[in-house]
Order: structure tokens, then C-alpha cells, then sequence
């Protein structure tokens, strides 16, 4: 499903040396003995998902099903990133099965809102605001304007229509909903938003836009199976947290996060946030950033080949995403293209991805890791999904790191809150 390429990665030492410090932080996340251990429900959560609110997520995509063609998703960071990666990454950027998904809650852009506002106002809709803490001041302010067009739309029926995703009893979202009469959905207390997507995070929104969601948890829980080992040759996900960990020794203090499809975009913002939240801390951390090739050849592929030296690149490969097209003859010729005509364009884009790892991987002396993936159906999401969370958390025990808090975020926040004016 998914095999680890680092032979272009230069490497100056030897996984197996790190192997003792390898089984020590795996036994810390499978037992729970490490840092952040109260957030590490994420872990065994493949085999330990609550089987009844699955079945309540489908029940109520069922009783929904024909009465709406919008999906309004209100959340930020952990509790929209992964949503939006799946849907892009397995129904592409223009689904034809008429339910749109639309993200709010993650922006105070004015424009932005308003838009959303006037493009939905005659659609049929449902909502799903989703925030663990209740209280992210993002997805509150959205929360309270779509809040209000459900109910001028809809009226007393616009609480059948409304979803929350929050804690199981605690916080401002979970007493609005009660009063409300909104159904509601778990986010587990052991479980933080980056490390979410498996729970009703993701999957409500999913199965409201018809990603088959059981296929999806399948898929997490044969790579829980496979990397659910110690044994550094046989387990690529701590294969590659080794590699960032020596990478970073080596003074590389960035990471292109690199894609071949723009509907993998997502993933990369969903990587970003995973690596950045749980790594980037004490000073410490490599910057996740990210490029999709080969658009972003024609604007960072000049820095890449011959800046200054900092980063190394991760490219997620998937070998057989669907739709392929043929590329047609054209008697004329007049493009001086007909040497392509009759070859797929996913061959095409695979010479692309060959050459630029020579060209970025030789003469630009940057160390390339090749991530290749199966495919892009619900299961390979599952799968790849659990093989960064696996990954993320063994990296960042490697490097002393607790990978489940992300103190710094609050710093902006309370300048905010002062600005704004908020009561204490
Ligand atoms: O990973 C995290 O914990 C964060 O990115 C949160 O998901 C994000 O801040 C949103 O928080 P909440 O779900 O509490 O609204």
C-alpha cells in the first residue's frame, strides 16, 4: 500500500542506529508512557472506534439522503483540514454526484463569508460545526451567521439540519447544541484535532459527501497492522521518521511537502499542520512546507534547484489515480505535440516525476524522499493518514519532543481576545 523510497534521500548514517531510541518511543505510544500521553487515543483508535456512533453517522446520512445537496463544514485546523484532504484527495476537485462541501469557520475573511452566504442561499443545506474546545473564536463567529441563515431558511426544522461535532459533555458548543436540540457527535477526549480525521471530525462530513467511510477506517486499521512494529526494517513509517530526524542533523531545517495532483493540495496543508502543530516547539522542528509539482516547477523550482541549500523534499507519489486521459493525435500538428499523442497523461506526469527527482536529487544536491502510494480510494486515505500520524509521533519523540500540545498557538490569540475586546 505504501513503500518508502530513500535512495535519493543522502543519508549520512545508518536507520538501525537509531533503533534502540525506535523501540523505546514505540512502546511510549502503544502504551502510553510518553509525553503527551493523555492524547494518544488516536493510537489504537482503528481497532477501538465507537462502533455505535459509526452507525449513527451513517443513519443519519441515510435519513438525510435527497434532502440536501450542500454540506457547510464549520471548523478550523484539526477539525476541517483532514475532511478537506479526504474529499479532495478521493472525489477530486469537481465531484459530479451533486453534493457540494463547503469550508467556513476557518477564516474571518468578510468576503469570504459573504460569498458563501450568497451562493448557498438557495441551495439545500445542512451544517456540521465542529470544534473540540467549543470556543475557537474562527469557527464561533461562522458558527453564529450560518446558524442564523439555517434558521431564517428553515425555521424550527433547521435543528434537524445542524449538526455539532464537540466534546462529549463539556464545553459552549455542547450546551448550545443540547438547548438546541442539535444531534451530536464525539470528539474522544484522548484524541487532539490534528490526530482527529477517524472520529466524527472527519467522518460525518464525509459520509454526508458519499466517501465511503467504512472502507476508509479499513484502510487505518491494516496500516495500525503494519506499523504497529518496532522493527525498523519492516515498518517505512519509522523508516521515515528517521530519516527527518538525521535529515535535521544534517542541517536540512525544512520540508517540501511535494504532490504530483492538484486535488492532493489538501493533503499537503493537512500534513503541514500535523508536522508544524506537533513538532515545531523549543526552538526545535523542521518548517513543513509544501509544493505541487508540476505547477509549482514554474515557481519554486528554480529556488529548489539552486537556492540556498535548506530543505530537503518528501514526495508523496501515488501510483494509479484514476481518470487517466489519453493524449489525442492532431493531424495538423501545428503545436509540435504529436510526439505525446496516444500517451496517457499519467505517464507524463510520471516522466515528470522522474526527471525532477534526478534533476532536484543530482545536480540540485537535495535529498529526496519518495513516498509511493497505491492509490487514491478511501482505504489509501485511511491508510496514509495512519502512516504520518505514526510517523509524526515517533519523529517527534525522537527529538524530545511532545507532539500532542500546541502551547504557541495561544500567543496570538490572547493579543486578539485584548483587541476584540473580549470579557475575561
Ligand atoms: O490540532 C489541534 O488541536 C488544533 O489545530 C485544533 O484542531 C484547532 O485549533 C481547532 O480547535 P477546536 O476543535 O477546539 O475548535
Amino acid at each position: 500500500m505504501i513503500s518508502l523510497d530513500l535512495s535519493n534521500a543522502k543519508l549520512n548514517e545508518d536507520l538501525s542506529l537509531w533503533k534502540d531510541k525506535v523501540s523505546e518511543a514505540h512502546s511510549w505510544l502503544h502504551n502510553k508512557t510518553g509525553k503527551g500521553n493523555d492524547y494518544v487515543g488516536w493510537v489504537d483508535w482503528p481497532i477501538n472506534f465507537d462502533r455505535d456512533e459509526f452507525s449513527r453517522i451513517l443513519k443519519l446520512k441515510e435519513r438525510m439522503k435527497g434532502k440536501y445537496d450542500t454540506v457547510l463544514v464549520c471548523g478550523i485546523g484539526g477539525s476541517y483540514l483532514g475532511a478537506r484532504a479526504a474529499l479532495e484527495m478521493i472525489k477530486g476537485l469537481y465531484p459530479d454526484d451533486g453534493i457540494e462541501v463547503i469550508f467556513v469557520g476557518n477564516t474571518f475573511s468578510h468576503t469570504y463569508i459573504s460569498q458563501v452566504l450568497e451562493h448557498i442561499k438557495d441551495k439545500e443545506v445542512v451544517l456540521n460545526v465542529i470544534s473540540k474546545s467549543g470556543t475557537t473564536t474562527e469557527t464561533s463567529v461562522s458558527f453564529r451567521i450560518f446558524k442564523q441563515f439555517m434558521e431564517e431558511k428553515y425555521g424550527e426544522d433547521a435543528k434537524n439540519r445542524i449538526y455539532a461535532t464537540t466534546d462529549k459533555a463539556k464545553g459552549t458548543l455542547k450546551k448550545l447544541a443540547d438547548k438546541m436540540g442539535y444531534e451530536t457527535f464525539v470528539i474522544p477526549d484522548d484524541i487532539g484535532g490534528r490526530y482527529s480525521v477517524f472520529t466524527a471530525v472527519g467522518l460525518l462530513p464525509l459520509a454526508l459527501a458519499n466517501i465511503d467511510i467504512v472502507e476508509l477506517m479499513k484502510g487505518s486499521l491494516a496500516a495500525y497492522d503494519d506499523f504497529n512494529t518496532d522493527d525498523i526494517n519492516s515498518n517505512p513509517a519509522y523508516q521515515y521518521a528517521i530519516a527527518r530526524r538525521i535529515l535535521d542533523n544534517q542541517g536540512y531545517s525544512a520540508e517540501y511537502f511535494v504532490t504530483y495532483h492538484l486535488q492532493l493540495t489538501m493533503i499537503a496543508e493537512w500534513w503541514k499542520q500535523l508536522f508544524g502543530e506537533s513538532e515545531g516547539k523549543e526552538l526545535k522542528g523542521i518548517l513543513p512546507t509544501s509544493a505541487c509539482f508540476s505547477t509549482d516547477l514554474h515557481s519554486l523550482g528554480q529556488f529548489i534547484q539552486e537556492g540556498r541549500k535548506t530543505e530537503f523534499e518528501t514526495i508523496l507519489y501515488v501510483d494509479n489515480m484514476d481518470k487517466d486521459i489519453v493524449f489525442p493525435e492532431d493531424k495538423e500538428d501545428l503545436d509540435n505535440m504529436n510526439y505525446l499523442a496516444g500517451k496517457n497523461l499519467s505517464w507524463v506526469n510520471e516522466m515528470a516525476f522522474k526527471g525532477t527527482l534526478s534533476a532536484h536529487s543530482n545536480e540540485g544536491n537535495n535529498p529526496n524522499i519518495v513516498i509511493h502510494l497505491k492509490d487514491n480510494s478511501a482505504y489509501s486515505f485511511g491508510y496514509m493518514i495512519y502512516f504520518f500520524f505514526i510517523a509524526c509521533g515517533m519523529t517527534c519523540y525522537l527529538l524530545g519532543i511532545n507532539p500532542f500540545n500546541q502551547p504557541g498557538v495561544e500567543v496570538y490569540k490572547k493579543k486578539m481576545f485584548a483587541l476584540l475586546g473580549k470579557p475575561e
